[in-house]
């Protein structure tokens, strides 16, 4: 069973990554080991659907290593990532009376881990906690890192703080009850970890990729790995630059994580976050990023060809080449994820060669047609 130790620079210094199958039943040896012998409750963060599932048995563990476990549900779905949902947990770990030697436990996917990880983060000004990501995209993403938050109104993580959570338990055997529709995002988000880490990794999650059939023939085993060796890279990335400096534009830099995400969240943003799930955005977004490298001249058109494929192997993505190419881009220019008012590209030189560019070094015909192209 791989288990990952992770450094921090802020608390909780170090915590470790266990990626197992049917590994829920460590819940609580593992929150006991983080927390030590003096936490007394747990507040569980869950959702409706992921609690009737996997409740019950990560309740157990917890009761089982002498924890009183407090549940409480969110709703489900981006909508409900919101402040108003962070001040209903928060008002319910003053309601469990929670105090500073006490944890709380993510069981979900990114929203899930989001919001639980903030209102830790804000709570009694931050209590330790755990995330238990029941998605391929928490798993091998949202879960590491220490990025937590919620939306506003006006537009998609603008509230939020770093927080490393005390430990991650990613139990593999969770994906079997995940819709197609989010293993497939999830699965473009390895691709995009894999196209600005390095050959080895791209290589891992193509093969891995090439050889799956089915969602029901996962195979389990080269699962765990591709999981640990996607969550060594994230954290690796993290360790180096853990809130994400402005100033860097180097290939180490947490920003090449956002590769895709400048044109995904674009393009989630004009359908009003209804036609695609957020993995997918980035897989079309990886598109245009990669036809974008190769007609400004960084990235040969046979690597090119190499990431098409990867994102294709992904499985089907909704399609968005009836969508308004102004809107996107203007959409696009609308982003926080702007310095000095410049959208910042993560392009590629080669796979698993990431290159930051500055928006203003990109002709607006050069875009246009990229992006065109991307989404033809
Ligand atoms: P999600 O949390 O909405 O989960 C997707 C759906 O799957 C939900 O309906 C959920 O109830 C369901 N589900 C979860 N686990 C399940 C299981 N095992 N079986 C059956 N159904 C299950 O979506 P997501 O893709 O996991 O996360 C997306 C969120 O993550 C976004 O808000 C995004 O901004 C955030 N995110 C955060 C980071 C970070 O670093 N913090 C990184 C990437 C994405
Ligand atoms: N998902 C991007 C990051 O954690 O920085």
């Amino acid at each position: 069973m791989p288990r990952l130790r992770v450094r921090t620079k802020t608390r909780p210094h170090e915590y470790e990554i266990t990626i197992g199958r049917n590994v829920l039943s460590e819940a609580g040896q593992v929150a006991r080991g983080c927390l030590g012998r003096q936490a007394q409750r747990v507040a569980l963060i869950s959702n409706k659907k992921v609690f009737f599932h996997y409740g019950p048995v990560v309740t157990a563990s917890l009761k089982a290593d002498g924890f009183t476990v407090w549940p409480w549900l969110i709703g489900d779905g981006e909508r409900h990532k919101s402040l108003r949902t962070a001040q209903d947990v928060l008002s319910f770990f003053s309601e469990a009376e929670l105090d500073r030697g006490d944890g709380v436990a993510a069981l979900g996917g990114g929203v899930v881990g989001d919001v639980a990880g903030f209102a830790a983060a804000a709570y009694l000004r931050g209590i330790a906690f755990i995330q238990i990501p029941t998605t391929l995209l928490a798993q091998i993403d949202s879960s590491v890192g220490g990025k937590t938050g919620v939306n506003l109104p006006a537009g998609k993580n603008l509230v939020g703080s770093f927080h490393q959570p005390a430990a991650v338990l990613i139990d593999v055997q969770t994906l079997s009850t995940l819709p197609a529709r989010e293993l497939v995002a999830g699965w473009c988000e390895c691709v995009k970890q894999g196209a600005v880490s390095g050959p080895k990794l791209f290589k891992q999650t193509t093969d891995f990729l090439s050889e799956l059939k089915s969602p029901e023939g996962l195979v389990y085993s080269q699962l765990e790995r591709l999981i640990a060796s996607q969550c060594a890279f994230k954290a690796s990335i993290v360790a180096g630059d853990e809130r994400e400096d402005i100033a860097r534009r180097d290939r180490r830099s947490r920003r090449i994580l956002n590769f895709g995400h400048t044109i995904g969240h674009a393009l989630e943003a004009v359908t009003n976050y209804r036609r695609f799930r957020h993995g997918e955005a980035v897989g079309l977004g990886m598109l245009v990023a990669g036809q974008l490298s190769k007609n400004l001249g960084l990235l040969d058109a046979s690597e090119l060809e190499l990431l098409n494929e990867a994102v294709s192997l992904c499985g089907p993505l909704p399609s968005a080449g009836d969508l308004d190419q102004n809107a996107v881009i203007g959409a696009m220019r609308r982003d926080k994820k702007r310095t000095a008012g410049q959208v910042q590209w993560v392009l590629l030189e080669h796979i698993g060669r990431p290159r930051i560019v500055d928006g203003k070094e990109i002709s607006p015909q050069l875009l246009r047609k990229s992006v065109r192209e991307g989404l033809r």
